[in-house]
């Protein structure tokens, strides 16, 4: 088993890194340096720039991480399949107090600290969240202290509320010594999920607490996607914010005014997945690549693309990348390069933040024995 433990995620100040722990809750266990138990009996620390948490013993924690399409966007909306990634070194964690009786419960954040009741609107899935996971673990919801922080970035297709929602659920059920079944847990996230989005697909709520490439088709998690050899990928982040409902408008409205012209592109974004799953299981960066920067000229070709994210998947291939595109809804949010090999991630990683992406981060996913180690 990797025992690396989890390095804070921007690749402009911190070190790329690879086959990192699942997302895992467990207690905190000392008073010296902020860190939490995971399974094993590994200690991980709490991450330092993440400076909402408590660095105080704690009853409950959870964490859950970012995720990006790596091939399918748009064509799943249509009955295509979609392959997403874990992108396990943008975390959200969430921590959990058990207030006394009469305590009205509470919530801690960068965006609101107070009354659990009087959340803003944008927190509202997280106070869904923590009523949800409350009374499936049978806690009294208004007797908890919920801190949440998280790295992943909001608005930029990266899993960001189903992360908050999935760290929050595994922190109340931690706080009740309790351990969710993946469906119960799911359905909790769902629950939050809708009130952030109304009816999302169940992509994100899946991927965000995923340790391996996850395929899916009309909306069902199909099981985990094999990696044959270490792949490097670097998401790039446009600075743009950008809107799932508005990017699947956009498409449907194109395939109203054009339905022979859209629904050929969307066929053959749905023939890459095969195989672009092929290559992943495979090893095959170049084939993998290839899958990649097809896809995104075929969503350039729908309109969902941008300037932006043209220029930087263009920056990426103009540095030899093996292959790029837009990752998730487009019109912003992020791109999704592949490097040619892992030891070209950082360079890679570079270019785009010459290009003008404000920030990237790096992954690995790890060859798929590694990745399962001695839980396999
Ligand atoms: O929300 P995002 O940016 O991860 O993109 C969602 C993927 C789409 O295929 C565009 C929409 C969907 O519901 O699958």
């Amino acid at each position: 088993m990797d025992l690396t433990l989890p390095l804070p995620s921007d690749d402009a100040s911190r070190t790329p890194s690879s086959g990192r722990e699942p997302a895992r809750s467990g207690r905190v266990l000392t008073s010296v340096r902020p860190a939490e138990r995971v399974a094993g009996g590994l200690v991980r620390p709490l991450p330092a720039h993440l400076p909402v948490l408590s660095p105080t013993p704690v009853d409950g924690t959870g964490r859950a991480h970012g995720k990006a399409i790596l091939i399918g966007e748009h064509a799943v909306v249509y009955g295509a399949a979609a392959i997403a990634l874990p992108v396990p070194s943008v975390e959200a964690i969430a921590q959990v107090e058990l207030l006394p009786a009469g305590s009205p419960g509470s919530l801690t954040s960068r965006l609101h600290t107070g009354p659990l009741a009087t959340v803003p609107a944008e927190l509202m899935p997280v106070a869904a969240a923590v009523h949800a996971a409350a009374i499936e673990v049978g806690l009294d919801p208004d007797r908890l202290h919920v801190r949440i922080d998280s790295e992943v970035p909001i608005g930029r297709g990266m899993g960001s509320s189903a992360a908050v929602a999935a760290a929050v659920v595994a922190a109340v059920a931690d706080a009740a010594g309790r351990t969710l079944s993946p469906e119960v847990r799911h359905e909790l996230i769902q629950e939050s999920e809708r009130v952030a989005h109304g009816n999302p697909s169940g992509l994100d709520a899946r991927t965000v607490v995923a340790d391996a490439p996850v395929r899916f088709l009309r909306r069902r998690p199909q099981g985990a996607v094999p990696v044959g050899a270490p792949v490097s990928f670097v998401i790039a982040d446009s600075g743009v914010s950008a809107s799932t409902a508005v990017a699947v408008a956009t498409v449907r409205a194109r395939r109203e005014a054009a339905p022979a012209v859209i629904d050929g592109v969307i066929e053959e974004l749905g023939a890459l997945v095969d195989p672009v799953a092929d290559a992943l299981a495979t090893g095959e960066a170049a084939a993998l690549g290839a899958g990649m920067t097809r896809a995104h000229h075929l969503l350039r070709e729908i309109g969902v693309s941008s300037p932006v994210l043209d220029d930087l998947v263009e920056a990426a291939l103009g540095v030899g990348a093996a292959g790029a595109k837009l990752t998730g809804s487009g019109g912003g949010g992020c791109v999704l390069a592949l490097a040619r090999t892992p030891g070209s991630a950082g360079a890679l990683a570079a270019a785009l933040r010459a290009a003008g992406a404000p920030r990237t981060w790096t992954m690995t996913l790890p060859k798929t024995p590694d990745l399962l180690g001695g839980d396999a």
